[in-house]
């Protein structure tokens, strides 16, 4: 499979209709990934859906799924997620007792491994172990709900990881999530950013293939001057 090149836009269902998932996916077929948002009101206070409904997005999305896990005991459900087809599956770093063991099971199993962190969590934690993964999701919100504004105090952690992943010569990416919009996208990216989830900014448009084609252009004149 060809995976599409940076910067890649990610469009969140959790700002999607859920009841109208069908036609939610259609309008984003110019997207990247479609980034599916799994909460057990547990590892997160806010509960979405588990295999069953991933399953049926798979099967129905125009584009790639990007699953990202908020939930508890990621080493137990995480396979699961990849063994229905998932593009990527991420989890987070906080809920994985052994994350280098579940990254090769992802792998093995041929999604790409992702591994979250939260904004208070260090990202230093993931400098020997960046080479187990695919790809590096630094939360620019607290975990759990789609509206909120983005968090730029988590910018230096993130440029911090891309410089080591440089140093490494690593081709890992480095996606943000949480309040990405036209206001805020050109910092992730300058911070070396390339994969942008966006919800409320996306489905909350009139336009959302223009307002796909607009974050994606910002983050691409931004990581250009950078
Ligand atoms: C929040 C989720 C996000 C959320 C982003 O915990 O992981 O993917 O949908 O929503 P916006 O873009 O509205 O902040
Ligand atoms: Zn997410």
């Amino acid at each position: 499979m060809s995976l599409p090149s940076a910067p890649r836009i990610n469009p969140s269902i959790l700002s999607a209709d859920f009841v109208n998932m069908q036609a939610d996916l259609e309008r984003i077929a110019s997207a990247d990934f479609v980034h599916v948002d799994v909460m057990d009101n547990h590892f997160v206070p806010n509960l979405t859906f588990g295999t069953q409904m991933v399953e049926r997005i798979q099967a129905t999305s125009p584009v790639p799924l990007d699953v990202h896990l908020m939930i508890s005991d990621a080493d137990r459900w995480a396979p699961g997620y990849a063994e229905l087809g998932a593009a990527s599956v991420t989890f987070h770093l906080e809920a994985a007792a052994r994350p280098v063991e579940l990254a090769r099971r992802l792998r093995e199993i041929g999604s790409r491994a992702g591994v979250a962190i939260k904004p208070d969590t260090a990202g230093d934690s993931l400098y020997e172990i960046m080479d187990e993964f695919d790809q590096i999701l630094v939360m620019t919100v607290e975990p759990g709900f789609g509206g909120q504004g983005f968090l730029s105090s988590t910018m230096p952690k993130l440029r911090a990881l891309v410089e080591e992943a440089r140093r490494r010569n690593s081709t890992v990416w480095f996606q943000v999530d949480g309040g990405i919009s036209l206001d805020t996208i050109a910092q992730a990216a300058e911070a070396g950013a390339d994969t942008f989830v966006a919800g409320s900014a996306v489905f909350g448009a009139e336009n959302i293939e223009a307002a796909i084609h607009g974050l994606r252009e910002r983050a691409r004149a931004a990581s250009l001057e950078s």
